[in-house]
């Protein structure tokens, strides 16, 4: 297939870049700032720029956007709304002018906002739980996420939306204590986007994309006051391998990503999860 990829110089863009050139199709990364990845310098909040660049195309994979990091660096409100917003409406319009069917939207399981709190035990976030969004960036995430449903069914465009997981740089220890409830190793994130590619969707979805947990419901109450039990329960190795490492285990865990939908529909089955980082 012919892809286009935004924010081709980050890290989900660059991983998605590499890994859909080694499945033989033909990318073309833009961003704004140049990496190996990227063939084109655009800016998305460019309309006509944007729109003289999605000519003859597949399919276009979404990564591009002003995030987390951003608003931890008080980026103004106007940023967020100009990037993902305004930005991805561009994209979507181009889209339709220039017949690209498929749009994947990457967007975020911080959309799930305040519903992600819970005093007495973890929470089970699937695509069910409300969204609740807390800030600037996941109620940008939010409305273009509704943005792509509005393209959907009025414009027929095949738009779908994977809400990502933490995948930001970490050390060793804070990176599997995260991968075994909420994170994501980008690769994993490119492989889900290359299974949803070969998919035609008869409704607009969801999915949650995360490396996946062991943890079952019955597991929440303790996972929130004695995680360590419920992880040793499912990886007993793990407490000499945490040791040997001088690792910690996490005091609380207070959330369980859930990606089964995303394993059943696309075929998604993460290989670099907390169990392939323990015996690494
Ligand atoms: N990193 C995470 O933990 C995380 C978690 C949840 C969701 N996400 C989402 O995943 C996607 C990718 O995140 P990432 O961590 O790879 O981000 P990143 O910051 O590493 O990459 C984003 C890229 O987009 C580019 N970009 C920004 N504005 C642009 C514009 N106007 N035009 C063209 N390119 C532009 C940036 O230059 C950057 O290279 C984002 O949509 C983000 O919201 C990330």
């Amino acid at each position: 297939m012919k892809i286009l990829v935004t924010g081709s110089s980050g890290q989900l863009g660059s991983a998605t870049v590499k890994h859909l050139k080694a499945f033989g199709h033909h990318i073309t990364g833009v961003d704004v700032i140049p990496a190996a990845t990227t063939d084109d310098i655009i800016d998305i909040k460019n309309k006509s720029e944007t729109e003289n660049l999605c000519r003859g195309f597949d399919a276009i994979i979404h990564t591009a956007a002003v995030h987390g990091k951003h608003y931890e660096l008080n980026y103004p409100r106007e940023a967020f709304v100009q990037t993902n917003i305004i930005g991805t409406l561009n994209l979507l319009n181009a889209c339709v002018k220039h017949g690209v069917n498929r749009f994947l939207y990457t967007s975020t399981t911080s959309i799930y906002g305040s519903a992600l709190i819970d005093h007495e035990k973890a929470v089970w976030v699937d695509e069910n739980l409300p969204e609740k969004p807390r800030d600037i960036y996941d109620i940008t995430k939010q409305t273009t996420e509704q943005l792509c449903k509005d393209f959907f069914y009025k414009e027929g465009l095949q738009t779908s939306v994977y809400r990502v997981g933490r995948f930001l740089p970490e050390e060793d220890n804070l990176k599997i204590n995260h991968r075994i409830y909420r994170g994501l190793d980008e690769r994993d994130g490119a492989e889900a986007l290359r299974l949803a590619l070969g998919i035609t969707f008869a409704d607009f979805e969801i999915f949650n994309i995360s490396s996946g947990s062991p943890f079952g419901k019955d597991d929440l109450v303790q996972l929130k006051y004695n995680p360590e039990g419920v992880i040793l329960k499912f990886f007993p190795e793990a407490k000499d391998i945490y040791r040997r490492k001088n690792w910690f285990f996490p005091e609380s865990i207070d959330r369980v990503y859930v990606c089964n939908k995303a394993k059943q529909i696309l075929g998604y089955q993460p290989q670099f999860d907390f169990e392939y980082l323990l015996h690494q």
